[in-house]
């Protein structure tokens, strides 16, 4: 299976990378094909609402955008790795997902129906700083996956779930029992 991992964070060693890194070490072992984009390397613009993708079928600007769409056309699993930012995922994914809209989602027809993905599949690795279980009762990694959820409904994506890891940067939160549950996850997927 052909995997790719839009990694979210701006730090390449933070907790997300971590993540995604033993994640697709896991899925690696397991025989699939991993590509991991770390979205702070591409240089995409951000989208500007030109509408010029709905019959393109994908963005008119050509930037960096091409590299992620390229990624994605083979792909059999994509696997959202993000913070939690003011609980949501993070801006680079939001500005990813916005430029790639006309290539996810046919918006030809009402109601928009999928495009690229359609049928493929997907999950999430989420980092947050609010401790369990305040990032589930006040919505911080809870209000992220649900956002998730809301793009892969959109792009037809199947969500297989989502490996939350709480309480970051808090005394006592260590990273290897995440990792370690993220290989697992890659390694079983
Ligand atoms: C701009 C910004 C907004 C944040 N908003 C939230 C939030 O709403 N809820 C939360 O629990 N953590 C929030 N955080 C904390 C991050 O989710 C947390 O530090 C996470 O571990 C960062 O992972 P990374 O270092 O791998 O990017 C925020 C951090 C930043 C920089």
């Amino acid at each position: 299976m052909k995997i790719v991992i839009l990694i979210a964070s701006p730090s390449r060693n933070g907790t997300v990378s971590q993540l995604a890194s033993a994640y697709a070490g896991g899925a690696r072992e397991a025989g699939h094909e991993v590509t991991e984009l770390f979205l702070a390397d591409l240089s995409i613009r951000p989208c500007a609402a030109c509408g010029r993708c709905i019959e393109a079928g994908r963005c008119v600007v050509r930037d960096d955008i091409a590299k992620v769409e390229a990624a994605l056309e083979g792909a059999d699993k994509v696997v959202f790795a993000t913070p939690t930012h003011y609980g949501n995922f993070s801006a680079p994914l939001l500005n990813t997902l916005e430029r790639l809209v006309g290539f996810l989602v046919d918006k030809r027809v009402f109601p928009p129906k999928p495009r690229t993905l359609r049928g493929k599949r997907a999950a999430a690795l989420v980092a947050c700083a609010a401790p369990w279980p305040f990032n589930r009762l006040l919505g911080h990694s809870s209000g992220c996956a649900a956002r998730l959820r809301e793009v892969c409904k959109q792009a037809g994506l199947a969500f297989e779930g989502v490996l939350v890891a709480p309480g970051t940067g808090r005394p006592g939160f260590s990273i290897e029992k995440h990792a370690e549950k993220a290989r697992r996850m890659g390694a079983s997927t």
